[in-house]
C-alpha cells in the first residue's frame, strides 16, 4: 500500500519571529508544495529519499529511535530534512499507538529552507500520509499540533504559524496562546502584485531563532519592545488587508523588515534584494520567514517586471509562486 500527502508552503506577511514569543502573525499558504509519499515495507526499517534534495535512498534501521540520523553530508540541510521525517514518522506513531517500517519519498516544488514553510509543510505532510496508510483518522486540529511537535522536536523551538498553514491553507492570523493557537482565517484575497525573491540561505531557521533568544536574553526590554511593535504592525496589517488598503501594507511591510533587522535576522543580499524593489516602484518589500537570506517579498502592484528585474540584478531570484487557499490533503 501507497500514500502520498501533500502540504503547501507559505509567505509570512507580518509578525515572523515575534510569533515565536507569543505575537499574532499573518501568513499565508502558497500554491508551492512538499509531496510525501509513503510505502509499506516488510521489514521494520524507514528507507528516506528525496532526489531533489540529493538523498537518493537512506536507510535508518533504528526507525523507533529517537537519535537524529548519522547522514554522511557535509550539506546540513539535508541532514535537516532527514530529521523531519524521522520525527514525523516517531511522532505520529506515538500518536496512533502503531508503526510499520516505511519507504518515504519526498518531493518539494519549492527551494527547502528559504523561508517558505518547507519543514512545516514536510512534518505536516509526512505525519499525514504516514497516519493515513496505517489507517489512523486526524482532524485537522491535531494534525497541526502534530506538525508543531515535529518541529518543536527538531528544532528546539517553533511558533504554530508555519504548520498551522501547512495544514488549514489560506490567509490565516496565528496567534499562539497557551490553551493552543488561534488560528483566524482573514478571508481568502490575491494580493495583488505580490513578488517573491529568493536567495540562498546562509544560516537554517533553528541557527535564526537562536541568534534572537541569545539577543533577547541580552536585551530583554529592547527587544520585548521590538517584539511588540512588530505584535502592533500586525494589528494595522490586518485592518489594511481587510479593507484592501495596498498603500498602508505596503508601509507597513516596510516598518516589519526594519524591525526584523534589528533583531539581526537580515542579510547584505537580502536588504540589497529589499531596497532595491522599493526603488523599481513597489509599495513595500520585507524579508519573510526566519531570514539569514532566503526569501523576500516585495507589494508591487503593476510594477512586477520592474520589481523582479531589481530583484535579478542584486543576484536573487524571483519565485513563481502565489498565494493559494488549499492545505494539506491526501493525493491518493
Ligand atoms: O524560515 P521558515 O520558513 O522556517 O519560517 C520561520 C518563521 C519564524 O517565525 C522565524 C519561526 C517560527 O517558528 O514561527
Amino acid at each position: 500500500m501507497k500514500i502520498t500527502a501533500s502540504a503547501p508552503g507559505k509567505i509570512a506577511l507580518f509578525g515572523e519571529h515575534a510569533v515565536v514569543y507569543g505575537k499574532p502573525a499573518i501568513v499565508s499558504s502558497i500554491d508551492k508544495r512538499i509531496y510525501v509519499t509513503i510505502e509499506e515495507r516488510s521489514d521494520d526499517d524507514l528507507k528516506i529519499s528525496a532526489m531533489d534534495l540529493h538523498i537518493p535512498g537512506i536507510i535508518l534501521t533504528y526507525s523507533k529511535d529517537e537519535r537524529l540520523p548519522k547522514v554522511e553530508t557535509n550539506f546540513s540541510r539535508v541532514e535537516e530534512a532527514v530529521s523531519y521525517v524521522q520525527k514525523g514518522i516517531y511522532l505520529a506513531s506515538e500518536y496512533c499507538g502503531k508503526s510499520k517500517g516505511v519507504n518515504v519519498e519526498v518531493r518539494s516544488e519549492m527551494p527547502v529552507g528559504a523561508g517558505l514553510g518547507t519543514s512545516a509543510a514536510l512534518s505536516v505532510a509526512t505525519a499525514y500520509a504516514y497516519l493515513t496508510l496505517l489507517g489512523s483518522e486526524i482532524k485537522r486540529e491535531s494534525l497541526a499540533d502534530l506538525g508543531h511537535k515535529i518541529e518543536v522536536a527538531v528544532q528546539g523551538s517553533a511558533s504554530p504559524m508555519d504548520t498551522a498553514v501547512a495544514t488549514f491553507g489560506g490567509l490565516l492570523q496565528v496567534t499562539p496562546l497557551l490553551k493552543g493557537p488561534s488560528i483566524e482565517r482573514i478571508g481568502f484575497h490575491q494580493i495583488p502584485g505580490l513578488v517573491i525573491g529568493y536567495t540562498p540561505r546562509e544560516a537554517t531557521t533553528a541557527d535564526l531563532l537562536k541568534r534572537v533568544r541569545s539577543l533577547r536574553s541580552s536585551f530583554p526590554e529592547a527587544v520585548e519592545s521590538i517584539m511588540s511593535a512588530i505584535g502592533s504592525i500586525v494589528s494595522a496589517s490586518r485592518r489594511a488587508l481587510e479593507k484592501g488598503d495596498l498603500a498602508s501594507l505596503g508601509e507597513l511591510m516596510n516598518i516589519n523588515h526594519g524591525l526584523l533587522e534589528s533583531l539581526g535576522v537580515s542579510s547584505k543580499r537580502l536588504n540589497d534584494m529589499v531596497y532595491s524593489a522599493r526603488y523599481a516602484g513597489a509599495l513595500g518589500s520585507k524579508l519573510t520567514g526566519a531570514g539569514g537570506g532566503g526569501c523576500m517579498i516585495a507589494l508591487s502592484p503593476s510594477k512586477e517586471n520592474a520589481v523582479k528585474t531589481a530583484i535579478q540584478v542584486e543576484g536573487g531570484i524571483p519565485l513563481a509562486a502565489s498565494l493559494s487557499d488549499i492545505g494539506a490533503k491526501i493525493e491518493g
